[in-house]
């Protein structure tokens, strides 16, 4: 019997990508799953996708832009399953812009889904957690939330600001039996590049040549599940574009060249 079973695990981003597989993957592993994102006519599909009953599936769509609600989120939650195990905060997107041409708006709408929506829905969540004295948290970062990359500036600093958050999160709650675990995808093959935005709004539109032929969003969502299942802190799940991870710890000046003849792309 899986260890999720009967868990109750809400997942942000459901609606596609690494989200949808990770609410597949747990749905085989009979989990009691909330899915949301903004589209709901996704969520119902990948919801159908599940085929878990009525009793086992919640679809709560709303935008990450806007959490003042995050706590009346969570109560209803509570109230159709009593308790809530894990928060995957994955939902967000990414950015293909220059700085200098980025507008200020846009920038602060990149940190208002990709860090701040995270930091709210924790926040509702924690009171219940912490009565239950348990709970799982985990923050979808990515490299980029470990170094700075072409056309990513305000995406990878919002990444960066999880880290403080949820490094500091992880010696507050530990005592309360909370866990929290950031996870830092390379390239994963979804819309992920479709989505992003540019510096006049709009999305990139286009598949990126360097996540063609990256790992699976299926790949990554079992690698997610077992980083949980071990307690893991911190992970690193892509192709050898992880590498660089360690070639800037051990060799920071070798890191620095090649990072300039990296493909923003
Ligand atoms: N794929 C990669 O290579 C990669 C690498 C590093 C990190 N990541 C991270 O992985 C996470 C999942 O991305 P993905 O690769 O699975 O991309 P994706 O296929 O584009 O999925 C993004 C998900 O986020 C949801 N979302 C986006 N903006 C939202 C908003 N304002 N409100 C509510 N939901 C919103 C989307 O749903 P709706 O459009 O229906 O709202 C969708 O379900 C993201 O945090 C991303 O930064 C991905």
């Amino acid at each position: 019997m899986s260890e999720f079973k009967d868990k109750v695990i809400w997942i942000t981003g459901a609606s596609s990508g690494i989200g949808e597989a990770l609410a597949l993957e747990f749905a085989r592993q009979e989990a009691r799953l909330i899915l949301s994102a903004r589209r709901e006519d996704e969520l119902k599909r990948v919801g159908a996708l599940t085929k878990l009953p009525e009793l086992d599936l919640m679809l709560l769509p709303f935008d990450l832009s806007d959490t003042k609600n995050a706590s009346g989120l969570a109560a209803q939650i509570m109230n159709k399953f009593g308790r809530i195990d894990i928060l995957i905060n994955n939902g967000g997107y990414s950015q293909r812009s220059e700085a200098i041409e980025t507008p200020i708006e846009i920038d602060r709408q990149l940190m208002e889904v990709n860090y701040f929506s995270y930091v709210a829905l924790t926040k509702a969540v924690l009171p219940y957690m912490k009565r239950q004295k348990g709970g799982q948290i985990i923050a979808i970062s990515s490299i980029a939330g470990k170094f700075g990359f072409y056309l990513r500036s305000s995406y990878s600093a919002a990444k960066h600001a999880l880290h403080g958050f949820y490094e500091s999160l992880r010696l507050e709650t530990e005592s309360f039996g909370i866990k929290t675990m950031l996870v830092c995808p390379g390239k994963i093959k979804t819309n992920v590049s479709f989505n992003a935005v540019t510096a006049n709004g709009k999305t990139h539109n286009k598949m990126d040549e360097s996540h063609e032929n990256a790992m699976s969003a299926d790949e990554c969502a079992r690698q997610i599940i077992k980083g949980i299942r071990n307690n893991k802190e911190e992970i690193f799940i892509g192709g050898k574009e992880i590498l660089m991870i360690n070639i800037r710890r051990f060799f920071p000046k070798l890191f620095s060249k090649l990072l300039r003849k990296q493909s923003p792309y």
